[in-house]
């Protein structure tokens, strides 16, 4: 069962693409249509779901560990779409397939993720993922987005885009998720454009074979120009896509055929 607290395009159609592809049954539940607009609390809306017993429950939700909270509840394994800013568990796992395919190990590889790193749930996962691969990552973002980490041997944090993009193999822009910021924390998407935008200029400071990649929804003519973003010997934005279902398939079938501990 699909169950998705907040707005998706691609994480939501390719797990249920991907349970289709591996024959099962996918219900969406939708919140716009739910008895949520009538009152209905997030935990009685889980005992509701729980009560139809499906094998799996796939959550996005924007409150701060709400799929765990939703284990507690649920009889079935809690797969986590996206958890507020926390944590998107899937996404890391396909953009490392995307990474591995056109770049072969993780290990070694220098990773920029440049933009809104404070908000990008995409970012936390992605760093946990790729620095436990070996890689090491440049976080490039704008003092106001840039959550207060401390560097690491792999881990090195830049405010000015073209120190951060030095020998970098995969350059990965996000972004500004307006949704989950305070107001006034970003000045206007032109100004945004104009110091941290990705053009083709800028991208000429990472490596000169580097690619480029989005978690999308991409907002053209902010975080990224139509230049780069449509250049398919430089963007790996509509593979990553495609990995969607793949990937889901994979996680749907390990958490069914309980070759994992779900409860983790
Ligand atoms: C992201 C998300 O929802 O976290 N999109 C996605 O799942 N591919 C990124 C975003 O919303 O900016």
């Amino acid at each position: 069962m699909n169950a998705f607290f907040e707005h998706s395009t691609r994480t939501r159609t390719s797990f249920e693409m991907a349970a289709n592809r591996l024959g099962a049954r996918i219900i969406n539940w939708d919140m716009s249509s739910s008895s949520m607009a009538k009152g209905e609390s997030f935990e009685d809306t889980l005992h509701t779901l729980n009560a139809t017993h499906p094998d799996a429950l796939i959550l996005r939700h924007a409150d701060y560990n709400a799929p765990h909270y939703a284990t507690m509840i649920m009889d079935c394994p809690v797969i986590n779409a996206g958890d507020s800013w926390r944590a998107h568990p899937t996404q890391a796992l396909l953009d490392a397939l995307t990474i591995r395919q056109h770049k072969g190990d993780l290990a070694g590889l220098r990773i920029a993720i440049l933009g809104d790193i404070a908000h990008s749930r995409v970012a936390a996962s992605d760093i946990e993922l790729f620095t436990r691969l070996g890689a090491e990552i440049h976080i490039i973002a704008p003092p106001a987005l840039m959550p207060d980490w401390d560097e690491t041997k792999n881990l090195k944090l830049f405010t000015e885009i073209e120190a951060g993009l030095e020998e970098c193999d995969i350059v990965m822009t996000l972004r500004l998720q307006k949704e989950r910021m305070a107001k006034g924390l970003t000045g206007s998407d032109t100004d945004y454009h104009v110091q941290y935008g990705l053009s083709m200029e800028r991208l000429s400071l990472a490596r000169a074979d580097a690619l480029v990649m989005h978690p999308s929804p991409m907002n053209r003519g902010v975080e990224i120009d139509n230049e780069i973003a449509d250049d398919p010997r430089r963007s790996l934005i509509r593979k990553q896509m495609a990995n969607g279902v793949p990937v889901r398939m994979a996680v749907l079938e390990m958490c069914l055929s309980g070759s994992i501990n779900t409860r983790d």
